[in-house]
């Protein structure tokens, strides 16, 4: 390769976590899931924040925020929490951005926009506040958004997905959920929907609480969320290196686990929306 085309490759992967988190699809489909769980005040006041082009659909909303990484060049750290490829995420080691400063990682957004949506003072817009909350609780479920800092949560990692050239970021964000939905859904993201949405009433209805539960008063749990993405990644690295192919093998390990991860997004969503609202709507009931 020669010394120009290394660096267009270099650059074109430093600049590709800009372009990348779960695809719309991966987006949309969290959202939609997380419709199901929210409460009635919840869904009251989701609607009542949402901007009027969302016609009244979080959905619609959900990937508003990576529009908005180019305009708002602040935000784009607060997609991901990379690690140092321990399989393990740590708050307090982990959620910076490149310059070291604290916070600045998806689940301090998602603390950030959850504490700003409780604060009727907050001088945050509360609109964009529910988009980011609702994008940032969908990317801290996908694997390599809690990546290896390295090679930028596989960004860098080149791959062919079947025969079509990516990297392993894309691959988790939007490959898998396409090559599922060409296959399996007749292309239908409602189809691809119902059966993550059947699979949470049916097989993994005795975890579905589980997903729900927090404890933590002040904040949210998505430390533990991207925990868990941590390991994910892991599983999701294991056999991979630069230039391999990626097929059939791959994609029945994976799809599984991006199935259940935007099961987990939606009900955790909804969660956490209904604890922000249902406390707010609390609070105005009895004053
Ligand atoms: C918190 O939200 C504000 C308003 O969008 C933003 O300026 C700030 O960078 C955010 N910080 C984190 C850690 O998310
Ligand atoms: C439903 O759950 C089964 C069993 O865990 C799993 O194999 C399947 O991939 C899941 N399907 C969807 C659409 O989530």
């Amino acid at each position: 390769m020669g010394l120009l085309m290394l660096l267009l490759v270099v650059a074109a992967a430093a600049s590709a976590p800009a372009a990348d988190a779960w695809g719309k699809e991966g987006h949309y489909m969290t959202c939609k899931i997380a419709d199901n769980f929210l409460t009635e005040e919840a869904a009251a006041a989701v609607k009542g924040l949402l901007p009027a082009w969302a016609n009244g659909e979080l959905a619609e909303a959900c990937s508003w925020a990576d529009s908005q990484r180019f305009r708002y060049k602040w935000s784009s750290p607060l997609h991901f929490a990379d690690t140092p490829g321990d399989c393990e995420f740590s708050y307090a080691r982990d959620c910076h951005d490149t310059k070291g400063e604290k916070d600045r990682c998806v689940v301090g957004a998602i603390n950030n926009y959850t504490a700003a949506l409780k604060d009727s003072s907050s001088p945050y817009d509360p609109t964009e506040s529910l988009m980011f909350l609702a994008h940032f609780v969908g990317d801290v479920h996908q694997p390599l958004h809690c990546g290896h800092a390295d090679d930028l949560g596989g960004n860098t990692i080149i791959v062919h997905w079947y025969t079509r050239k990516g990297n392993l970021h894309h691959v988790w964000d939007v490959s898998v959920i396409e090559t599922a939905m060409k296959d399996f859904y007749d292309n239908d993201q409602a189809t691809m929907i119902e059966a993550i949405q059947r699979n949470i009433t049916d097989v993994w209805s005795n975890e579905e609480k589980q997903w729900e539960a927090c404890r933590l008063r002040t904040k949210t749990c998505a430390e533990t969320y991207a925990k868990e993405s941590a390991l994910l990644a892991c599983d999701a690295y294991e056999g991979v290196e630069q230039d391999i192919t990626l097929g059939d093998d791959y994609f029945f390990k994976a799809l599984p686990v991006v199935e259940k991860r935007i099961a987990q997004g939606g009900v955790r969503l909804a969660a956490i929306l209904n604890r922000i609202f249902g406390e707010k709507n609390g609070r105005v009931q009895s004053s």
